[in-house]
């Protein structure tokens, strides 16, 4: 691609800190070379991101997962061009954990700094390798933070067309998942138990919202009193039709977001589309993805599994894109928890 041969000179250092994973990782050569994810498992316990615990294992993670980053790519922080991190939205405890690491590391080597937007990596994630979009591209992007619909143009323009008014679409997922007692996140566990249920065994309200908009917090409201109702007739509900449950909830989610996706290409005429974020590993919406290109004459990508949810290789690769146009940030800059 393009974008890559003009920047497979640079080597770059990505930090990633915005909600629970700290993550390094090396852009080098046009490749990845590295991409360190340190996970932290203390939120299962809570049900969901506990931001002060989040911010503390970023303190003690950053440091050696960075340091693993550079041993794993074979480089030396001196070798390294320039220093990308997010600079939001996020968490603000985690996202200052990352961001001020990263300025001190580019002071420290006198190399340049750049803030990296968290959801326009996760677009862009797409051209990292393989088979890359040709833009324009049209792109949903589902994380456990974020829903929109965007499209990304010459030089690497985004622009959103659509985005959540409430909940995002992981966030349906995990909310939905606690109330069937599903561990956190529930996005998973509700995609594996869905495979063997029924998808029309139960029907949710679908979210009313004008446009490329969603609204999600609806739908967690149907499922509650849908639930309440039958566990007053059968206390044993939530557990006898788990796999039901599972397979409606994740119909309706996708079928919405997909439904959408459709209109976006209607409007724009873009037959270039794809999916990103935590949830694009799911399978029923990665089949509608491909089903809805193949209807539209159209092509779908999905960016690998380890691209999708929170990682450095993306920042590191967005972070070349923003060197290449000049478009650095400066160390005075500050982190932002929503999307300006
Ligand atoms: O992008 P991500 O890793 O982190 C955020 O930036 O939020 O996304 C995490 C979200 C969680 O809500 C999780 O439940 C959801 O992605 N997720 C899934 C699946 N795998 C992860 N949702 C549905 N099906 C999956 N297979
Ligand atoms: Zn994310």
């Amino acid at each position: 691609m393009e974008q890559s041969k003009n920047n497979s000179h640079l080597i770059i250092l990505g930090i990633e800190s915005s909600c629970d994973d700290t993550s390094a990782a090396v852009w080098k050569n046009g490749n990845i070379c590295s991409n360190v994810v340190a996970s932290q498992e203390i939120h299962k316990e809570y049900g969901g991101v506990v931001p002060e615990w989040a911010s503390r294992k970023h303190q003690q993670n950053i440091l050696p997962t960075v340091q693993i980053s550079l041993e794993k790519a074979g480089i030396t922080l001196a070798e390294v061009d320039a220093i990308a991190c997010t600079q939001g939205p996020g968490l603000m405890g985690s996202l200052l954990v990352g961001h001020s690491f990263a300025k001190g590391l580019a002071m420290s080597v006198n190399k340049p700094y750049v803030n990296v937007d968290h959801i326009d990596a996760h677009v862009l994630a797409h051209f990292i390798d393989g088979d890359t979009p040709k833009l324009p591209f049209l792109c949903l992007l589902v994380s456990g933070g974020h829903t929109q619909i965007v499209t990304v143009d010459t030089d690497y323009q985004i622009d959103v067309l659509g985005k959540t008014i409430d909940d995002a679409a992981g966030e349906a997922f995990d909310k939905a998942g606690k109330m069937l007692n599903l561990p956190y996140p529930a996005g998973p566990h509700i995609d594996r138990l869905a495979k063997q249920g029924n998808p029309n065994a139960f029907t949710f309200n679908t979210p009313k919202v004008d446009g490329l908009n969603f609204s999600f917090s609806g739908l967690k409201t149907s499922i509650l009193y849908f639930l309440q109702k039958e566990v007053r007739k059968d206390k044993d509900f939530v557990q006898n039709n788990s796999s039901d449950l599972c397979a409606s909830i994740q119909h309706t989610i996708v079928s919405y977001l997909i439904c959408k996706l459709e209109k976006a290409m209607d409007q724009t005429g873009i037959l270039e589309i794809g999916i990103a974020g935590g949830v694009a590993a799911n399978s029923e919406l990665r089949t509608a993805l491909l089903n809805l290109a193949a209807t539209k004459s159209g092509k779908a990508y999905i960016p690998k599994f380890e691209y999708c949810t929170d990682n450095a290789a993306m920042i590191a690769y967005a972070g070349g894109i923003k060197l290449k146009n000049e478009n650095y940030g400066t160390l005075t800059d500050v982190c932002y928890t929503r999307k300006k």
